[in-house]
């Protein structure tokens, strides 16, 4: 490595200045390296990836002088040693562009197993180079089920009651060991695994990983994700021990509200491939095959997602994963060759992890029970410590709330039991979490402990589970009420982006819901880092479609019926839009086209004369349905046909980017053709809904997705005025209307109006559940309330994310960040302060680095701070009194190299903003 590349610039610059001339300096490097490298959906050095043909990015550094790239050059290796100077995979050259982000990899074919190295340079804007970056790697996974030889192995595993329940069978949870010994020392060793089930695993009685039931959820007919682990650590030298325990999970658990199994024709089966290298150089494969022992004895007697954990310490086999454990009592396994038709693949996203610990907050004693109350909704498991007597067996209980009388509300699992039981075999204080199970709770009631003993807080800690992602964005007001609504949207992202979007964490759903996603997804990517979470899914959404094109009302498809829903399957054309939208990055549209259009030709084909016949949900959940039916009021064939008018522009829109210029025509002229029929069937001349009935939704739809001609726009805006007036200025949307509430009255300039729905508290509105206590979004506007108590419906789940899509107006529109192009290469920062708020502030990380917004006002005056990363431009507008002057970081404003005044109306400068730090202040 050249030794300069450890300098800092500012010492690279005077020992230029000492030693060299400066201009040749200048063609060196002198500028700090690309930092954040990462390859395709923003993954960082990661093994058993997924993709043998990666995108590369990387961010500028922060620098005075760095505004922009001109240039960038990437090199790949087989071997660190090689870099920079002799990439044999790949040099790109050195290229003019400012293209930072999603560089395809152009190099040699890469295979399983192949480790990778790479490093990027760039050239600024004034053609000054970067340093080589750090050397970056991956290593990919087994690509291919041929480079499986290992065996799924499993014991004939009988279906036994859940406790406390008639109907619910489920297989009981196995353990299966194999010894091994190895004549060499090892230098590397990798761990392929997966199952038909959840895994846990441990090699010579350490824990392979934290991992949470991986492999995860995904349409396993079709496709079942494996795992790779780095174990060279745990591989000791002689004699070694491998176990693995498994449980039913979503594999061959039962999903769905009916009570049997969904893939009842296959018990839980494992696979694992040990492969290690010795310091020799010769190669040992460890497989799992009719070689392994195993049990359905171990203490895990049952597990279940729905119906929970029962444990019997007694049964715990001490040192099982260990060389010195005796297995004579345990069976051989029936071992089975890896299919063909189920592909096996590397997981494209982060497995489920303990993300965040609770501290029990309250506790009240109750009848000889306890119940521990952690003060915030969440979804996971409990960390028990609590003091039993051998033979005791311990209850744990979960609920959500408790109701007015302090009783467990519980009829909102339904089905699901969601019980633990845990059977002590000495006395003493219990430390446990079930394992293969989560619930979705705020309180835990523990029954059967050591009653001799005082319950303390410290029993009970909340484990909070989800997929590994990291806060992406900040939301951050002067209004209490507000900040709490982003709590609870945050809260609802954590519930329920376990392995796949859920609709719900607790009750027997937990599914996939495609309208659930559509309705979210934007607003999960601004507060968390989902890319690769939303793409990984998308490819299940894909596998999942049917031949005719319709898309399911749940991803995996575990319901089975043949079915779909207008506003639930366009999930396949939105999503895919949205990400691309924010991401910049072409793949996800490349990746999901094929699907896009077969579910617009389904669209077609449910329509006659393009009005749409298609089965709906419709703006499911609407309040005051005139018919007091879920589905609400707005058409369901009106609903049909804007979503088939939308998906077909979107497909256009993509068809676009992609450079398919017949595809993009032929959408284009699908859209006007459904929007035309749509105004025609639905509206009157006069703008106003005919012959179905009037709701918000309706001219929501009509007005969000640009399907009424310019004349009957305005009429149709004044009409959704008048049906929210008639609604004493409340919302009376559902599922489908909310998300457009705030684009459409935001497009229309009615952002007072905007401001007063979101800040209404009485019901239906945001803060109506917040004044009832809510932690989480609720299901319903009025899941509970204080007057009423619980809905009475049973479906009323108290963690359901959909209404939380209001957090992307939020960002975008109260703290003022959106993207003027995809990806944020340039940057709408446009805040619109409106009373009760005096302060309002959001952050966001975007491919090319923090984009942040923070305005207040203060003594009359507008104080805006934002932030530009470095390789983009900004558009910022200041809403103020022109006439005024503006200040900026202090003195007055002067255009400069960094900012030019675009324009000056009445009421806000419109600048465009070079990338570095600015703090404006105007007069109101
Ligand atoms: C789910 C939803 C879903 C809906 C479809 C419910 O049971 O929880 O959120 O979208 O069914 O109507």
């Amino acid at each position: 490595m050249n030794y300069r590349q450890n300098l800092k610039p500012v010492f690279q610059f005077v020992i230029c200045a000492v030693f060299f001339s400066s201009i040749a300096c200048a063609e060196k490097e002198t500028l700090a390296s690309a930092e954040d490298l990462s390859i395709s959906e923003d993954f960082k050095n990661p093994i058993g990836f997924y993709d043998a043909n990666p995108t590369f990015s990387w961010k500028l550094p922060v620098l005075e002088n760095n505004k922009s790239q001109s240039a960038y050059q990437i090199v790949v290796a087989t071997s660190k040693d090689l870099l920079p100077d002799n990439a044999d995979l790949w040099d790109s050259k050195k290229q003019d562009t400012d293209q930072s982000v999603w560089i395809k990899y152009e190099g040699k074919p890469l295979e399983s197993r192949q480790k990778v190295y790479w490093q990027v340079k760039y050239w600024n804007q004034d053609e000054e180079a970067s340093a080589w970056s750090d050397t970056n790697h991956f290593e990919l996974g087994l690509l291919s089920n041929n480079d499986w030889s290992a065996k799924w192995i499993g014991l004939d595993t009988k279906k036994e009651k859940v406790m406390g329940s008639q109907e619910n069978i489920i297989h009981r949870p196995q353990y299966f060991r194999k010894g091994f010994e190895l004549s060499n020392d090892v230098a590397s060793a990798r761990l392929y695994i997966t199952a038909k089930g959840v895994f846990d695993v441990a090699i010579n009685g350490e824990d392979v990983s934290d991992d949470v039931m991986p492999p995860g959820y995904t349409p396993y007919k079709e496709r079942i994700e494996t795992i790779t682990y780095d174990v060279t650590d745990l591989i000791e030298s002689g004699q070694n021990t491998i176990g693995v325990e498994l449980a039913s999970g979503w594999h061959s658990g039962r999903l769905g509200w009916m009570k049997s199994l969904w893939l009842d024709t296959e018990t839980p089966k494992a696979l694992c491939q040990l492969e290690l290298t010795m310091k020799d150089g010769s190669k040992e494969v460890i497989v799992s095959d009719e070689s392994w022992k195993g049990t359905t004895n171990g203490p895990i007697r049952l597990s279940e997602i729905y119906d929970g954990e029962t444990y019997d310490a007694n049964l715990e086999m001490e040192g099982w994963t260990t060389n010195n454990f005796g297995d004579n009592s345990w069976e051989a396994v029936n071992a089975f060759s890896v299919e063909d038709t189920i592909r096996l693949e590397p997981k494209r996203h982060t497995t489920v992890k303990n993300k965040i610990e609770l501290a029990t907050k309250g506790l009240i004693k109750k009848d000889g029970a306890a119940i521990f109350d952690l003060k915030q909704n969440m979804v996971g498991v409990p960390l028990l410590k609590v003091p039993m007597k051998k033979g005791q067996t311990l209850k744990v209980r979960f609920a959500e709330m408790l109701s007015p009388d302090g009783t467990f509300y519980t009829e909102n699992y339904r089905t699901a039991q969601s019980t633990n039981y845990y059977t002590a075999s000495e006395d003493g204080v219990i430390s446990w979490s079930p394992k293969f199970t989560f619930h979705g709770f705020r309180f835990v009631e523990l029954s059967g402990y050591d009653a001799s003993k005082e319950p303390s807080k410290d029993w009970v800690t909340g484990i909070v589970q989800y997929s590994d992602f990291e806060e992406n964005g900040t939301f951050t007001s002067s209004h209490k009420k507000l900040n709490q609504l982003q709590s609870n949207i945050v809260w609802g992202l954590r519930g329920n982006f376990f392995d796949i979007p859920t609709d719900c964490p607790q009750r027997d759903e937990r599914m996939g819901w495609t309208g659930d996603a559509q309705v979210f997804g934007p607003t999960s990517i601004f507060n968390a880092d989902v890319y690769k979470f939303w793409a990984s899914w998308m490819q299940s959404v894909r596998e999942s479609q049917y031949e005719n094109g319709g898309i399911p009302f749940v991803v995996p498809d575990v319901l089975y019926n043949n079915k779909v829903s207008s506003g639930w399957g366009d999930v396949c054309t939105i999503i895919p839009w949205k990400v691309y939208y924010r991401t910049g990055d072409v793949a996800i549209l490349e990746e999901n086209y094929e699907m896009m259009k077969e579910w617009v030709a389904h669209h077609k084909a449910t329509s006659k004369d393009y009005i749409s016949s298609m089965n709906s949900f419709a703006d499911w959940l609407q309040p005051y349905p005139a018919n007091g039916n879920n589905k609400g009021d707005t058409s369901h064939s009106l609903i049909g046909t804007a979503f088939f008018a939308h998906s077909a522009k979107l497909t256009a829109q993509t068809a676009g980017i992609l450079g398919e210029t017949e595809g993009q025509a032929k959408y284009e002229a699908l859209f006007k053709s459904v929007a035309e029929a749509f105004e025609n069937e639905f509206f009157d001349e006069t703008g106003k809904v005919k012959d179905v009935t009037e709701t918000q939704t309706s001219y929501l739809l009509a007005l969000a997705f640009d399907l009424l001609s310019e004349d009957k726009q305005a009429n149709a805006k004044k009409h959704l005025l008048e049906t929210i007036e008639a609604a004493d200025n409340h919302l009376r949307t559902g599922f489908l209307g909310t998300p457009l509430l705030s684009q459409v009255l935001d497009e229309t300039g009615e952002i007072d109006l905007m401001y007063k729905l979101l800040f209404n508290e009485t019901y239906p509105s945001w803060f109506y559940s917040i004044n009832q206590g809510a932690t989480t979004i609720w299901e319903r506007w009025n899941s509970y309330s204080k007057e009423e108590g619980f809905n009475p419906m049973s479906m009323n789940s108290l963690n359901h994310y959909a209404y939380g899509a209001i957090g992307e107006w939020m960002y975008e529109r109260i703290a003022g960040i959106a993207p003027l192009e995809a990806g944020y290469k340039s940057i709408r920062i446009a805040p619109e302060p409106r009373q009760p708020l005096t302060s309002a502030a959001a952050s966001v990380n975007t491919p090319y680095g923090k984009v942040s917004s923070s305005w207040e006002i203060l003594n009359n005056e507008f104080q805006l701070e934002v932030v530009v990363p470095p390789n983009t431009t900004a558009k910022v507008s200041i809403p103020a009194n022109t006439q005024n002057e503006l200040m900026l970081n202090g003195v007055s404003f002067k255009e400069n190299s960094n900012i030019k005044l675009l324009k000056t109306n009445n009421d806000a400068f419109e600048l465009l903003v070079q990338p570095g730090n600015y703090k404006f202040i105007a007069k109101l």
